[in-house]
């Protein structure tokens, strides 16, 4: 055996590995195609060395088909089988990389989706609980409507007791200011003297004449007597003073609570009232109340003073102006303290001014005064101005207050038309 023939076996030696390795490939890439194509080309290479082989094994001295036919094909067929091989596994990195794109797409979508399911999820649990919220925020509501209802409800009929207290209060106070006047007048009622008189009349019945004309006691009996009568005229005159001002003050007691008790009535019953009587009720009311400090009252009203107004309700609101006037003096250090009454008209309404020389408003309390509770007083309830205004507005009218400040004294304005608004033409 010469080296040509070893050489030559190493050759197909060579080419049944390149087989064994197509075969693997074939396996490896399941493409069957690719793999039996490549292994048939390098199978009728082998089967040509093959064919080659008694030849060189000096077995015969021709062979069958000439080497370089053999080298020519075997080249031809290795180029077609890398070829073939290399587009098929260029196919298969492109179909490879196509997957993977896929795939990366198929998961980037299943995320997308997870994602969105449970931003509905999560959507879907809010809107839920939204929805529970709501239905407790309009059970709530629901609950403080009645709540409110109620509270409103009993607001005004404590507003109602409130104000029926103030003003009964005030007025309550010179009711037993005059009591205590009569009383003392009555204490004061020579009436025993009437009795002794008598006696003496009686112990001397027998010669009564000679005990007028003759004893000194008899003598100025008649004068007694008549002084006495004066007397006691006097002081049932003062009495009976006293008790019309405890009947009016009873009969604006009444008024107070019946127009308390029918408070929803937006307008009462409006009668022609004199603006001179009706201020010094208002004035006397105050003027009852003793005092360490002496203010003088005085009241600047014109003669034709008569307008067509709800009386106790224009009542209510003077005394308590006259009144707040009053304290306002009484805590000043002013030696000649001072309320004024100033009433003028114009054309169809008229101005009631309550005017004082006292203590005066700080420029930044002049609107809350008029808040309900708003009191400087030890014993105040802020509830006169508040209610005064409220009423003053249900007469068609308003209230103002104006004071230049501490020290200087207060003006409160009620303006009011002289007919209450719905009689009007
Ligand atoms: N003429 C005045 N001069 C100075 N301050 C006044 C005058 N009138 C009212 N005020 C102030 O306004 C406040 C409220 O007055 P309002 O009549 O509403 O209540 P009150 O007098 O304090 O108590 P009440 O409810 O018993 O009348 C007073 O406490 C006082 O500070
Ligand atoms: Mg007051």
């Amino acid at each position: 055996m010469n080296v040509a023939s070893i050489s030559s076996l190493l050759q197909d030696a060579v080419q049944l590995c390149v087989v064994g390795y197509a075969l693997r490939l074939t396996h490896r890439f399941g493409t069957a195609r690719v793999g039996w194509s490549t292994f048939s080309a390098l199978a009728l290479l082998a089967v040509l060395r093959l064919l080659q082989a008694p030849v060189h094994m000096n077995l015969l001295s021709t062979p069958a088909v000439s080497t370089e036919v053999v080298g020519v094909l075997a080249s031809l067929l290795v180029l077609v089988g890398i070829i073939h091989t290399g587009a098929v596994l260029e196919a298969r990195r492109r179909a490879e990389l196509q997957e993977k794109q896929m795939e990366r797409r198929v998961a980037e979508k299943t995320q997308e989706l997870a994602a969105a399911n449970a931003s509905l999820r999560e959507t879907a649990e809010r809107l839920e609980a939204e929805i529970a919220e709501r239905s407790r925020v309009a059970a709530q509501m629901e609950q403080t409507y009645k709540d409110l209802l109620v509270a409103s409800r009993e607001a005004g009929m404590s507003e109602v007791a409130t104000n029926v207290l103030h003003n009964v209060g005030n007025v309550l106070n010179s009711v037993n200011i005059s009591a205590s006047l009569v009383a003392d007048h009555v204490a004061r009622l020579r009436v025993a003297n009437v009795s002794r008189v008598a006696d003496l009349l009686d112990a001397n019945s027998e010669e009564i004449v000679t005990f007028l004309t003759t004893d000194p006691r008899g003598r100025q009996l008649p004068a007694y007597i008549r002084d006495l009568g004066q007397h006691l005229t006097q002081q049932q005159e003062a009495i009976i003073r006293e008790l019309e001002f405890v009947r009016k003050k009873i009969a604006h007691i009444k008024d107070i609570v019946v127009v308390q008790q029918d408070y929803a009535r937006v307008s009462g019953l409006a009668e022609p009232v004199r603006l001179s009587e009706l201020v010094e009720d208002a004035l006397h009311i105050n003027t009852d109340v003793p005092s360490q400090n002496r203010v003088e009252f005085i009241a600047e009203i014109p003669p034709d003073d008569e307008i067509l107004v709800e009386r106790h309700k224009l009542l209510q609101i003077l005394v308590n102006l006259v009144q707040n006037a009053r304290h306002a003096c009484e805590e000043s250090d002013a030696k000649d303290k001072r309320v004024i009454v100033r009433v003028s008209k114009e054309e169809d309404r008229v101005k009631i001014a309550v005017i004082d020389n006292g203590v005066g408003i700080p420029h930044q309390n002049l609107t809350k005064i008029f808040n309900h509770g708003f009191t400087t007083r030890k014993d105040g309830h802020g509830f006169g101005l508040h209610s005064g205004a409220l009423v003053a507005k249900e007469l068609g009218g308003t209230l103002v207050a104006e004071s230049p400040g501490p020290g200087l004294g207060a003006t409160f304005t009620l303006d009011l038309p002289l007919r209450p608004p719905d009689t009007r033409s």
